[in-house]
């Protein structure tokens, strides 16, 4: 087993924060698991599992093994008349694998084009966009429990999936590795979804009438490429704060004072309100601190304009809450997970 020293993860987080880890694996052998379980125990390491590192904030070099997961494979595990059940290993590439569904005309995840990371990651904070999550078509997942090594079959009851949120977000935080996601997607009478933001405005902008799935797909990838930097060219890891669910008084004493304040019906009567919204209104948006700074064009995802520190990026972002919090009321939970050098 080859691992690395001092090994630099600038480019192997979105936010290119330039950080080391102490050690380094890349998982591309399920085989190597025991393996590398025997070590982490054996030698009492602190460990971190990085997917595509597109939805972390490193704060520290870290301290421990980070493992790198690049456990790769698409399989075709059922098949009937409407459905097929897709499994893919946890390292898969969400974007190439949402092409090559599409690619095959299974319906599903076409919305969820353009999120960057793996696979495997898809159903830790549920991933979700223009009106689906991962959750509408999962099945189940297969998870190694890092202190037994046992694998566990997760169903989408014990995923306990909700906005942005998962088990694996909190009691599971922590103590499994994802290998492998199933998905059952559909081989004919798509659902297709064009409900989110300006989407069937933009489908019926083209004159397509009956838009099939790689039209949604593309549609989806326009608008976000307009709205969302590219982590290629400007570090960033997406929303960096959750929308906030507020209890309908709540939101109806700030739209008394703010009539545009966007809303959204929410479960338990409950209205979600948009976090970008209270962030530009406080005028925060292309806000810069250094190399640290607010996107211009969606307040609510935070940018390395080259070499800020995940120090300061984390200080914006708390100013920012303070402010939100002070002005609106309301408490921005991070959607990113911020990573120290002593998990
Ligand atoms: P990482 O950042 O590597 O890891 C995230 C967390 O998952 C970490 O805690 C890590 O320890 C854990 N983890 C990773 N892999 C495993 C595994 N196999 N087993 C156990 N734990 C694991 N998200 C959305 O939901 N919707 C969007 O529309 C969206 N748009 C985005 C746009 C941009 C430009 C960017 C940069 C990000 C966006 N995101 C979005 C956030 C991000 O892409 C997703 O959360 C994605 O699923 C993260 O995957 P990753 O592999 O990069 O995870
Ligand atoms: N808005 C503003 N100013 C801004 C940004 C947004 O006023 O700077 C307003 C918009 O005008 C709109 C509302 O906020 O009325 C919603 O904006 P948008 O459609 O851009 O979506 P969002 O709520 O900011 C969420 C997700 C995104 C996801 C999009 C599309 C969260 C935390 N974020 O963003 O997910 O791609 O919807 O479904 O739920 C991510 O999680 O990393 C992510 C990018």
């Amino acid at each position: 087993m080859k691992f690395k020293k001092n090994f630099s993860l600038k480019h192997l987080n979105t936010f290119g924060i330039n950080v080391k880890s102490e050690l380094f694996y890349e998982l591309i052998d399920i085989n190597d698991l025991p393996a590398l379980l025997k070590k982490v125990k054996s030698e009492n390491l602190r460990y971190f599992i990085l997917g595509g590192g597109s939805n972390v904030l490193f704060i520290d070099d870290f301290n421990g093994l980070v493992i790198r997961i690049a456990l790769k494979g698409i399989e075709l595990i059922d098949k009937n008349d409407k459905y097929v059940h897709v499994k893919a290993m946890a390292g898969e590439n969400w974007e190439d694998f949402v092409s090559f569904c599409v690619h095959n005309d299974w319906g599903g995840i076409e919305n969820l084009t353009l999120i960057p990371g793996n696979v495997g990651t898809s159903p830790m904070q549920n991933i979700g966009a223009y009106g689906v999550e991962i959750k509408d078509t999962f099945i189940d997942l297969q998870a190694l429990e890092l202190e037994t090594g046992k694998i566990r079959t997760f169903t989408k009851e014990d995923c306990q999936f909700g906005y942005r949120d998962s088990f694996f977000k909190n009691k599971g935080n922590g103590k499994y590795l994802i290998m492998s996601v199933t998905l059952r997607l559909t081989r004919k009478e798509h659902v297709i979804n064009t409900t989110y933001g300006s989407v069937s405005e933009e489908i019926e902008k083209q004159g397509i009438k009956q838009p099939g799935l790689s039209d949604v797909m593309e549609t989806i990838r326009r608008i976000r490429r307009i709205k969302l930097p590219d982590p290629a060219e400007i570090g960033n890891a997406g929303s960096f704060f959750k929308n906030p669910v507020l209890d309908a008084g709540h939101f109806q004493k700030l739209k008394n004072d703010y009539p545009k304040i966007p809303g959204f019906p929410a479960e338990s009567g409950r209205i979600k309100t948009a976090a970008g919204w209270l962030i530009e209104k406080d005028g925060w948006k292309g806000h810069r601190e250094g190399d640290a700074g607010v996107h211009d064009k969606q307040a609510l995802v935070l940018v390395n304009h080259g070499n800020a520190s995940g120090r300061a990026i984390l200080s914006l972002a708390q100013k920012i809450k303070k402010s939100v919090e002070n002005r609106f009321g309301v408490s921005l939970e991070m959607e990113v997970n911020i990573i120290d050098g002593k998990i």
